[in-house]
């Protein structure tokens, strides 16, 4: 970490391209990545960010067959809005590219091929997990089952999202098909293994002694792998998608994803930097940063660095790997198969113009040492009360004194008296505190430092009160708006990693042309004379409807979700059949039908039963939250159980049951029969 590097090479993981990305993915991964590419570019440090597609994998092919198209087609389609989206966020990539372009392909096939000429595989056949139905192997993603070491039910042949350990698909109890449901059957074939054992005491001492400054939680997980023991993984796969396996007599087999995914950053940077793409790679000066989520983690500490170490050639290791945790959603896990997200694309067509917010909240708020939640009413709070309120109300008052005092014109600085001179003190302050935060990647509390800048400006127009001082002293209110100036353009700097848009506005209606981290602080970054813009808002409050017409959205998928999840009641204990012909069952016709008063639940019933009882029949039924207008059911039919014995509700004798179903949805069906039928008549 002392050691001076001369680049950073930041790659991002790169998501599958199943479905568009959401506020789970921004907040692990691409704003904390794209903070610390735009802060060292501020600070003149070379540095490349690395993006693009994970274009192979089941998550795909599985995704094509639900839809019945290829799995080309569903990575062209996700590519396109993924890559759209996220530079419409601003995150600033030097290239995003895909594994299924011909220069990953090129560059997968010759990483396996040497590793295969160097021995470095360990070939073997093996019993695979096979679906009789579909024909086809089985592997991650296409199988689940019960954990072995968790037993979480909902396990993948890869990995167990619930206590992150990674899978091979023979491990899981009761593995079931996730193709056709199907119970596999073992059947043998033959892969190529990487031996991560053989790479264990290096990756022990590169990681256990060399890295104890990564975050807890990566080094936690590292750990307790290695401590576990590292077993050959395998390689390749059989299926049709993938970068085929580059050696004679492996027909019908690919690369495994998660061999090829990690060497797309390698492919990224050569389609980026066709003569130099070694250096980003090889150069001992070359500092590599992988952001990812949590889930990653050993992909990208043992089996990359594995494979990295078996190639040899000078490949550097990352130097850090900060993952994050997870971001969940209004209290649950976000979940693409179950809609429970908030996709950016969504979001940048229901909130145009507002992708520094999104940004700001995803900081703010990021789940760096555990997992968070991200509320909309959050979301909204952190705009209205922060974003408004401190930074924006603290700009629009200096420019608008300006405007008032000084016809806009930045006006010169006299001498400078304690109050000022505190307030640079503080800034100064503020910025080692950022930097530091951000090269320790702690963007959550760079943030708040950041923040803190614009309170300092608040605070100090707070105690000069330029708006009194204006009455008797000119020369005095020139220098508090100076030194308040120049308190604008330090946000405008120190901003610019988190909310570029932002800051591109603010620096221009200040006329500042080019920004640089060490400005950040200068008492003259704004000169006397600079004629700044008429001010115009940076941020607007969010209002309640808008977090409604999302919150609403959100309760609507919950509603939909518990449609398709619904289950019948499992088939209940027998009953003996003659306790069964006992029961009663008859068809009344409602005559009356009322609330009962004081009574949210209760309806009270009165039914013509054929005269069985004169005067009609009592029955009070707990349905009234379901019928609002119970005056609506009189003349209906109704099955009812007759010989209850009577009861008391709420003052009431009530002499029977009347039947109805409970639906998905929540809804009551009354049970009636098909045609008019006789009142009084059994129900047989
Ligand atoms: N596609 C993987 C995921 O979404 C990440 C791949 S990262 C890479 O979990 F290293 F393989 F590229
Ligand atoms: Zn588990």
């Amino acid at each position: 970490m002392s050691k001076e590097y001369k680049r950073t090479l930041i790659t991002t993981a790169l998501p599958y391209t199943n479905g568009p990305v959401h506020i789970g993915h921004l907040a692990g991964v691409y704003v904390p990545a794209d903070i610390y590419a735009r802060y060292l570019r501020l600070a003149g440090r070379p540095v490349t960010l690395i993006g693009g597609s994970d274009e192979h994998g089941v998550p795909i092919t599985l995704k094509a067959r639900q839809e019945g198209v290829t799995p080309q087609d569903i990575v062209d389609r996700y590519h396109k809005l993924i890559k759209e989206s996220f530079e419409a966020l601003g995150i600033s990539f030097d290239i995003y590219s895909r594994t299924t372009s011909a220069i990953h392909k090129e560059t997968a096939s010759e990483f396996f091929r040497h590793l295969y000429d160097k021995g470095e595989f360990v070939e073997k056949s093996s019993m695979q997990l096979f679906d009789p139905e579909a024909s086809q192997f089985l592997a991650d993603r296409y199988v689940t089952g019960e954990c072995p070491h968790c037993h979480n039910p909902k396990a993948y042949g890869d990995q167990c999202e619930a206590c992150g350990s990674s899978l091979n698909a023979t491990d899981l109890i009761n593995p079931k098909s996730a193709i056709t449901g199907a119970t596999p059957e073992l059947r043998e074939t033959r892969h190529w293994f990487l031996p991560l054992d053989k790479w264990e005491p290096a990756l022990r001492q590169w990681i256990l002694e060399g890295h104890k400054e990564w975050r807890a939680n990566v080094y936690g997980q590292c750990k307790s792998w290695l401590d576990l023991g590292l077993q050959p993984r395998a390689v390749s796969r059989d299926l049709s998608w993938g970068v085929p396996v580059p050696v004679e007599g492996a027909e019908g087999k690919v690369l495994y994803v998660w061999f090829d995914a990690p060497i797309g950053y390698i492919s990224n940077t050569k389609e980026l930097y066709p003569e130099t793409w070694e250096t980003w790679w090889k150069d001992p000066e070359t500092r590599v940063i992988n952001f990812i989520g949590k889930d990653n983690i050993v992909f990208h500490c043992i089996v990359f660095p594995a494979m990295l170490m078996a190639y040899g050639d000078g490949f550097q290791l990352p130097d850090n790997v900060p993952a994050n945790e997870f971001l969940n959603l209004e209290g649950d896990k976000i979940s693409t198969s179950r809609n429970w997200a908030v996709w950016l694309h969504e979001y940048l067509s229901d909130f145009p113009g507002k992708q520094d917010v999104l940004r700001y909240v995803l900081t703010a708020n990021a789940p760096e040492a555990k997992d968070n939640d991200f509320t909309w009413r959050d979301f909204q709070a952190r705009n209205n009360n922060e974003l408004v309120a401190v930074l924006g109300n603290f700009v629009n008052r200096v420019t608008v004194l300006t405007h008032k005092y000084f016809g806009g014109v930045a006006p010169a600085a006299g001498t400078l008296e304690a109050v000022d001179e505190a307030a640079f003190a503080q800034i100064d302050e503020l910025k080692k505190g950022v930097s530091e935060a951000i090269e320790t990647f702690h963007f959550r509390e760079a943030l708040k430092l950041a923040m803190d800048i614009a309170r300092t400006g608040n605070k100090y127009l707070q105690d000069c009160e330029p708006w009194k001082v204006a009455k008797t002293d000119m020369a005095r209110t020139a220098t508090i708006l100076n030194t308040a100036l120049q308190i604008c353009a330090d946000i405008a700097v120190v901003m610019e990693p988190f909310m570029p848009f932002m800051s591109e506005r603010l620096a221009a209606s200040l006329r500042m042309d080019k920004l640089t981290w060490a400005d950040l602080g200068r008492r003259d970054m704004i000169k006397a004379g600079t004629e700044i813009a008429v001010p115009e808002l940076l941020f607007e409050k969010i209002d309640d409807e808008a977090i409604k017409a999302q919150t609403d959205r959100l309760e609507r998928i919950k509603e939909e979700n518990r449609l398709k999840s619904w289950q019948p009641q499992p088939r209940q204990a027998d009953v003996d059949f003659d306790t069964f012909m006992k029961a009663d069952l008859r068809v009344g016709t409602v005559l009356e039908c009322t609330k009962v008063p004081k009574a949210d639940k209760l309806l009270r019933f009165l039914i013509d039963d054929g005269g069985l009882t004169p005067g009609g029949r009592t029955i009070v039924s707990g349905i009234a939250e379901h019928y609002t207008e119970p005056e609506k059911l009189v003349g209906r039919q109704v099955v009812f159980i007759g010989n209850l014995p009577p009861r008391k509700l709420k003052g009431i004798v009530s002499d029977g049951m009347i039947l109805s179903a409970l639906n998905a949805d929540g809804s009551l069906t009354l049970i009636a029969p098909s045609s008019p039928a006789t009142p009084g008549s059994q129900v047989k």
